[in-house]
């Protein structure tokens, strides 16, 4: 049987059109633009317009991301999308976005595994595209957490935002030419004894409810640095890469001190850490691609740069992966 690796092709992200600014929040919680900044790098965040869905903001990540790959729907049989904030309960809102986007080949599921969401759906589609179950796929994560916000509530809803980004995967025989390209490890782990540091308190077969996102952010900042790291160290020693390789380093964008404490703790440079957080704020599954898609478009990620990503987010759930891009 034939063994292949899977590339990735092309990169996109979409922002909903509203920016909110740390000032407008101040203006509906007691915090301060001071605040915001200082204990988490976040300045703004984007809110999707009423009647905007996840959907909708993942159909056009996907769509840039197609295009920016130089492909069409029809070449996609394939779409993983992680999110936590589905536009229905069911069914998958990727199959929502494999409707909207004019497909009806393939498979689409979705991927639940929070701000960690979009490392588990990398890792998914990988397997796929390595066992040879599909060829070309597209790997979304699209979030609309300013749904599941307590707007009253001012250690939560200053953090998050709105936003999809979406990367298209496409699986190549693997050769002596391109071996070490594309996703090269991905390491992913869980402990639900840790579900109570945060989550939503709804859902239909408890409360019947969409409920609210409730977070101990301190509890999940400490576990967030030791973590993420330890993932790291795993990624790397499987595909027998040291970290000092590795060309941009693209993590999740939960808050800024998260990201110098990895890096500091990994000896990456910060030169080489991509943040996104400052115009995001935490968009969850989405805020990976999307800080991907910004450095690949200003010209900093390269074709062939060894990239690293990391998550942690509910569950607790958390992971890394390393690919050349
Ligand atoms: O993506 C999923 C994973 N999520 C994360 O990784 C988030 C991890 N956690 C964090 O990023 C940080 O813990 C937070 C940004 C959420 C909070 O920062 P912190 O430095 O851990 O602050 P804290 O929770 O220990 O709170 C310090 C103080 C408290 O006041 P007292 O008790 O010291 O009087 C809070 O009530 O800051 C207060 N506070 C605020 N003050 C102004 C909490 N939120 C705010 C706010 N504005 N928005």
């Amino acid at each position: 049987m034939s063994a292949y690796i899977s590339k990735i092709l092309g990169v996109g992200s979409y922002l909903p059109a509203r920016a909110m600014t740390n000032d407008e929040l101040s203006s509906l919680v007691e915090t301060s633009d001071a605040w915001i900044q200082e204990r988490t790098g976040i300045k703004k965040r984007h809110i999707a317009a009423d009647g905007e869905c996840t959907s909708d903001l993942g159909v056009e990540a996907a769509r840039r991301a197609m295009a920016h790959a130089g492909i069409t729907i029809d070449e996609v049989d394939m779409i993983v999308l992680a999110t936590a904030t589905p536009d229905l309960t069911f069914p998958a809102s990727a199959t929502i976005i494999q409707h909207k986007l004019g497909m009806r080949h393939g498979m689409a599921f979705d991927v639940h595994a929070v701000c960690s969401g979009f490392v588990y759906a990398m890792a998914t589609a990988d397997n796929f595209l390595a066992r040879g179950q599909a060829k070309t796929a597209l790997v979304i994560g699209a979030e609309t957490f300013s749904r599941i916000l307590d707007w009253t509530d001012r250690t939560t809803c200053v953090l998050f935002g709105d936003g999809a980004g979406a990367i298209v995967l496409r699986a190549e025989e693997q050769t002596e030419s391109n071996a070490g390209e594309g996703v090269i490890s991905t390491h992913l782990r869980s402990d639900g004894s840790f579900c109570d540091l945060l989550y939503v308190d709804g859902g239909p077969s408890s409360t019947k409810t969409v409920g609210h996102l409730r977070m101990q952010g301190n509890q999940v900042f400490k576990h967030a640095v030791n973590k993420i790291s330890g993932s790291i160290e795993e990624a790397a020693k499987i595909a027998n890469v040291a970290i000092e390789e590795v060309d941009w380093f693209i993590p999740h964008q939960a808050n800024y001190r998260i990201l110098q404490g990895v890096a500091k703790k990994l000896g990456i440079p910060v030169e080489k850490v991509v943040s996104t957080v400052a115009d995001h704020g935490n968009t969850s599954a989405a805020s990976i691609p999307l800080a991907l898609d910004v450095a690949v478009k200003d010209g900093r990620v390269k074709k062939g740069d060894l990239i690293l990503m990391e998550a942690l987010g509910g569950g607790l759930t958390w992971g890394a992966a390393l690919a050349r891009f």
